[in-house]
């Protein structure tokens, strides 16, 4: 996997945002896979920018999303259809019929969860998946210990990830403990993957994704099998990677093959 390593968290939102705008500008129909958390808000505010400023159109982009809590409405303040619509969908040019989150309330969620994988299949897959990362390197809410080859399915979540989400929930609120997510065979077919990653919060989970083994303990690690993921990550994030220095001399030859090409 390619491995960036950048200044800060600005920085990597400033990569990550041009690879989407690319992708879209290459394929106006793009199929996008998106997700939530913190760390793509900035990312997301570059995309709005880029299509306020018209160097990008949603207008024929499809996407769907990797996760949701389970039992919640769309319209719930908590719920990641509520997020979208606010930190992204709400602000640019996308026809929001055109964008998929898995259903949360769904009153049949196996069937959901079939459903989600069919129409993936029937847009034509995903061709860009932006993933974040959680402190214990579930992707989704692939939570360590899920299949390597799990697809959309209802996942329990780990107190750990309980706990770094309920700075979103109010005190007397209902933290769903039950999510629907992508499952990372779902995410491994995606035609190109893109993970963000910044502070110092991420480093073990990224020195693991990156230089540990193949493992369901490690979620992320899955992505060592990707044959196109990039990891955008911030020197905070990368500060446990023990050959980081070799990652940034790949980065500067890959800049230089780009150049050249592009010639
Ligand atoms: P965060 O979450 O961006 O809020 O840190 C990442 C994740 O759990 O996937």
């Amino acid at each position: 996997m390619k491995v960036v390593i950048l200044k800060d968290a600005a920085a990597v939102a400033a990569y990550g945002a041009e690879i989407f705008v690319k992708q879209i500008n290459k394929k106006n129909h793009s199929v996008l896979g998106l997700a939530t958390g913190s760390t793509p808000v900035a990312l997301y505010q570059e995309l709005i920018a880029a299509n306020k400023e018209s160097k990008v159109s949603f207008s024929a982009v499809r996407s769907f999303n990797l996760d949701e809590y389970m039992g919640i409405e769309g319209d719930h303040p908590q719920s990641y259809r509520h997020f979208m619509n606010e930190e992204l969908f709400n602000h640019v040019d996308i026809d929001k019929s055109n964008t998929q989150v898995p259903p949360g309330n769904a009153a049949n969620p196996i069937e959901a969860c079939e459903k989600y994988e069919r129409d993936i299949v029937d847009m034509g897959g995903i061709d860009i998946q932006l993933l974040g990362i959680g402190r214990n390197a579930h992707i989704g809410f692939n939570e360590p210990s899920s299949s390597l080859a799990s697809r959309t399915r209802v996942k329990t979540l780990t107190q750990a990830t309980i706990d770094d989400n309920a700075r979103f929930f109010g005190a007397d609120e209902h933290q769903p403990h039950l999510s629907i997510t992508m499952g990372i065979g779902t995410i491994l077919e995606s035609k190109k993957v893109v993970l963000l990653a910044t502070g110092e919060g991420k480093a073990e989970a990224i020195q693991a994704t990156v230089e540990g083994p193949l493992s369901a303990a490690c979620p992320a690690s899955a992505l060592q099998m990707h044959r196109n993921a990039v990891l955008i990550i911030d020197e905070a994030a990368a500060s446990k990677l023990v050959d980081k220095e070799f990652y940034k001399h790949i980065e500067v030859e890959n800049q230089k093959l780009e150049e050249m090409l592009e010639l």
